[in-house]
């Protein structure tokens, strides 16, 4: 086998040894994977430039070699903020509302990912297999096909896949579609993301399915459909706690909670992840459970993201004022019950602030998988653990059904999942923990990336 190429829009460029483990756990395990293949990694250098030369910049570190693009200021604004975020993430997310139908984005998107193709065709060569990363780059196999790639290629999808209903209100759905049945190799979040997949390739496109192998046969052409679902970097995460950054986190929230129990949420500033409702299952709480206010301390941390796309910007403004009417009309001069946070943290400081709080909410309308959920429960002690309550729509709820799950739309389901883990006792807790943490342990980054190499280098070419 020759080199594994991975294509994504962000790419992690590593800087020094260790760097890019601080970059978060995909970004660790796709190094692991492209080291051990002596691999490039391939997408957007996040800069703009309004440069046409196609020039790619590489960096070679460690046995991972990093080769970027930048994009000018059209194309982010067509390709990245247009036709991947405002169409379709919140199509993919079941958000018919939010979605935008633009035909010039949908051009951009297209043109971004010719030039994808062209820049990196010449980088591939024929034993070579190459992976490509989530919904900005669906079109992408299709373009380097015709190029007269032969190699095998594989597609992971990283958001939700939308029900054929929904799904066909896109658009040029089918020509999307098709370009991915060009593709050895589609992997899905869970079992639903590929059943729905399935489901539009046999009613809307006629395909031959085979539900077990997941075997999609068209015009000839057959392309795997698989469930992949995706774990945290544990050995990373667990070192990161051992940390002096981790425990002076930890300190910090429990010096500062002092005999109040601290619930946290850490989500990236996006209508998917359900942070109003999540608020108004919090204030529910509050007014149903009065004597139970001055025991609960909730924080928020919330780093903006997509801050140039509309209904980013509209999330985040509802937000600051739902949070503000929800102290405003609790707080004492001595406590805030909810502590609201635009800024992002490290690794081990995200381990320490989840060892102290004995309530982790993870509550998205939609989620692809959800790693959150993942990392809140791998920092627990075992001895003392804390409550997860999860979404029944995050794909990470499937591994983990012995966390308390709840609907996110529901403010009373909120409100009692939050007293049930205040008064969960110690044994409940642990009996919870210990039927969770194997999966977040087993089922990690690492095993992923070797699952769908593996199986992309095993997969008969169609
Ligand atoms: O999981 C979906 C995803 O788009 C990833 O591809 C990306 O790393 C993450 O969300 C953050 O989004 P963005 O790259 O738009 O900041």
């Amino acid at each position: 086998m020759g080199k594994l190429i991975v294509i994504s829009n962000r790419v992690a460029v590593p800087k020094a040894r260790g760097a890019a483990g601080a970059q978060g756990g995909l970004a660790g395990a796709l190094n692991s994977a492209l080291r051990d293949h002596k691999g490039i990694w391939f997408g957007w250098s996040g800069e703009e430039s309004d440069d046409e030369d196609n020039e790619i910049s590489t960096q070679s570190h460690d046995g991972v070699t990093t080769a970027t693009i930048d994009l000018s200021n059209r194309d982010i604004d067509e390709y990245y903020n247009g036709y991947a975020n405002a169409t379709l993430w919140p199509l993919f997310h079941f958000r018919l509302d939010l979605t935008e139908y633009e035909r010039e984005t949908g051009k951009g998107y297209e043109r971004v990912n010719e030039r994808f193709a062209d820049s990196v065709a010449p980088l591939i060569e024929e034993d070579d297999l190459v992976w490509v990363h989530d919904y900005h780059l669906i079109p992408l196999g299709e373009r380097l096909r015709s190029h007269g790639l032969k190699n095998r290629i594989g597609f992971f999808l990283h958001i939700p896949w939308p029900p054929t209903r929904l799904f066909v209100s896109l658009p040029y759905h089918e020509r999307l579609v098709r370009t991915m049945l060009q593709y050895d190799l589609v992997g899905f979040q869970t079992v639903d993301w590929r059943e729905s997949f399935l489901h539009y390739c046999s009613e809307e496109l006629g395909a031959e399915v085979d539900e077990e192998t997941g075997a999609v046969t068209l015009d000839g052409w057959t392309t795997y459909a698989r469930a992949y679902p995706i774990g945290i970097d544990w050995d990373h995460f667990q070192s990161e706690g051992e940390t002096g950054d981790a425990r002076q986190a930890g300190q910090r929230l429990l010096s500062s909670t002092r005999r109040r129990t601290a619930m946290i949420g850490v989500d990236r500033l996006d209508y998917s992840k359900g942070l109003p409702e999540r608020l108004d299952g919090i204030a529910r709480f509050f007014d149903q459970f009065p004597e139970r206010v001055s025991d609960l301390v909730f924080i928020q941390i919330a780093p903006p993201s997509r801050e140039d796309v509309d209904s980013y910007r509209q999330i985040r403004a509802e937000l600051e004022q739902k949070a503000g009417q929800i102290n405003g009309a609790r707080s004492e001069v001595d406590m805030v019950p909810i502590r609201y946070v635009n800024r992002g943290y490290s690794h081990a400081e995200l381990f320490g602030f989840f060892r102290a709080a004995k309530i982790g909410l993870v509550t998205p309308l939609r989620d692809g998988m959800n790693l959150v959920a993942k990392e809140y429960i791998a920092a627990q002690d075992p001895l003392d653990p804390g409550v997860l309550i999860l979404s029944q729509f995050a794909g990470a709820a499937l591994q983990m059904p012995e966390s308390l799950i709840v609907n996110p739309h529901s403010p009373d389901d909120l409100a009692y999942a939050i007293r049930t883990a205040l008064d969960m006792p110690l044994a409940e807790r642990q009996r919870r923990y210990e039927a969770t943490i194997a999966t977040v342990r087993d089922d990690n980054v690492k095993q992923w990336t070797d699952d769908f190499v593996s199986d992309l280098a095993n997969t008969g070419l169609g």
